[in-house]
């Protein structure tokens, strides 16, 4: 029974190890809560003040309006709660962007219901936070909109709210997926050709009249027009996300692929005042896009955050190791632990000052302090050691923070790795390779920096073998093919 017992013991504990750790939400301040539970009531109220429009109030009908009112307002709770589920780090400006949508859509039903179609109020601001937020916020978003409707047997056709339902989906889903303007641009053409079909099809009898603009525009239930309406409203939509992303802070896949382009202006900087931090950086980028592939990351976010992690070392390249060219090193010259020390440090503050004047999204800025954590300058503290000076190893640290996501774990990861493999001899094995992974991995864990990245064990493990994976690629770039003598270009 004992046995049994143990057995049982170790087995949970070996399946709690395997599991992903729970990430909490960032915490939003007191007044920002406030704030938006105040614009949930007034949504609440919004949506469900018509019920009480009747001329002779009975309490049934008074009991249907505190229904409809805490429908709205558990909705959205439940909008909330999925967003911030979904998007650990949201802050309360996104979520503030998410409940304002909500309230504008719920106004605009309100006033405009007769005269604009449910596709044009619903699809254009699920493709907004489909981008910014992600598909599953974005859908939970177009369930909460497309729950309350006033005067909704009278005024809507349900056919019409079947296609809006199905178009705001497709927009949701396939927003948080696409990687370039061109593809949302597509999307807001195909999208209302979708929407015009299914008219067509479930609707049949076309109504329109052509002599009269103003209705051929704003008059709901008119196939061309919705259509035609819908994909003007998603054209000005694609037109202002850049909009959005500035003064939301989204970062959207469009952006992260633009910021990642080499030819960037301070990307272009690094490859020629730091041409050794470049090399490093595009060999990190390899290393850490395989691992976040392995554990299902953000591949977009890993590699534009990987390019700009060490931008910092334009403030002085020649201090860092691999841009010395084999000339003299300067922390030789000055012969000064701490001092050096501070310059290591500063290739992070420097960072973040590049950062701050390229006003680069902030998920890419935490790359910067995150990715050396609060790791111990190991070099300069056993030489500060062996002087004998009066030191404290937290002099010897970087400031921090510890990566607090997967993907400034992963970077962190990679950064430690990148040097020792590349010094691999090319003839070690996969075994002594995954070793050099191995513990510089397990040193990094041992010092607490993967406490709040939110990695479990089995993630750990897939990115040890992906950084083999990529080490064995190396390797066999370098191996030399064997030449003849008589060797002949073909
Ligand atoms: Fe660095
Ligand atoms: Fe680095």
């Amino acid at each position: 029974m004992q046995n049994l017992t143990t057995t049982l013991n170790k087995f949970i504990y070996f399946w709690k190890r395997t599991q992903v750790p729970i990430k909490q939400p960032v915490q939003i301040s007191k007044i920002d809560k406030l704030f938006i539970f105040l614009l949930c009531i007034v949504i609440s109220i919004i949506s469900s003040y018509k019920l009480l429009l009747v001329p002779n109030l009975q309490v049934s009908v008074i009991v249907s309006w505190v229904i409809s009112f805490f429908e709205v307002l558990i909705s959205c709770w439940f909008l909330i709660l999925v967003s911030r589920k979904e998007n650990p780090n949201i802050n309360s400006r996104q979520i503030l962007l998410i409940i304002s949508l909500l309230l504008i859509v719920q106004g605009i039903k309100n006033i405009f219901i007769s005269a604009l179609s449910p596709l044009s109020i619903i699809v254009p601001p699920a493709l907004i936070i489909s981008q910014g937020m992600g598909s599953i916020t974005a859908l939970a978003w177009v369930s909460v909109a497309s729950l309350s409707w006033p005067d909704f047997i009278t005024n809507i056709n349900s056919n019409l709210l079947l296609i809006t339902l199905i178009c705001s989906c497709i927009v949701s889903v396939l927003g948080g997926k696409l990687r370039s303007r061109a593809q949302l641009l597509q999307l807001s053409i195909l999208v209302p050709l979708g929407a015009l079909i299914s008219q067509l099809i479930l609707n049949g009898n076309v109504e329109i009249s052509l002599g009269d603009n103003q209705e051929f525009f704003v008059s709901n239930g008119q196939i061309f027009s919705d259509s035609l309406l819908l994909a003007i409203i998603m054209l000005i939509t694609i037109l202002f996300i850049p909009l959005f992303e500035s003064i939301f802070g989204l970062l959207t896949k469009a952006r992260l692929l633009e910021l990642a382009d080499k030819e960037k202006p301070l990307i272009r900087r690094l490859s020629i005042e730091a041409p050794g931090t470049f090399e490093h950086t595009l060999l990190i980028c390899g290393l850490a896009e395989e691992a976040t592939r392995m554990i299902g990351g953000d591949i977009d976010l890993i590699k534009t955050g990987a390019l700009y992690h060490d931008v910092g070392k334009l403030h002085a390249p020649k201090w860092f190791i691999e841009n010395q060219d084999g000339s003299i090193n300067p922390h030789d010259e000055i012969d000064d632990p701490l001092k050096s020390a501070e310059i290591l440090q500063a290739h992070v503050d420097e960072g973040l000052k590049f950062a701050r004047k390229n006003r680069l999204p902030k998920p890419i800025t935490n790359f910067i302090p995150e990715h050396q954590g609060t790791l111990k300058m190991g070099y300069f503290l056993h030489k500060a050691k062996e002087k004998n000076l009066d030191i404290e190893e937290r002099d010897f640290r970087y400031k921090g923070p510890i990566p607090q996501s997967k993907e400034t774990a992963i970077l962190m990861l990679a950064d430690g790795c990148e040097a020792a493999l590349r010094a691999m001899d090319i003839n070690a094995s996969d075994h002594q390779a995954l070793e050099t992974i191995s513990k510089i991995i397990y040193s990094r864990q041992i010092d607490g920096q993967l406490d709040d990245s939110n990695l479990s064990k089995g993630e750990i493990f897939l990115i040890k073998k992906s950084f083999l994976n990529v080490w064995k690629r190396i390797r066999h770039r370098r191996i030399q093919y064997p030449t003849t003598k008589n060797n002949t270009f073909s």
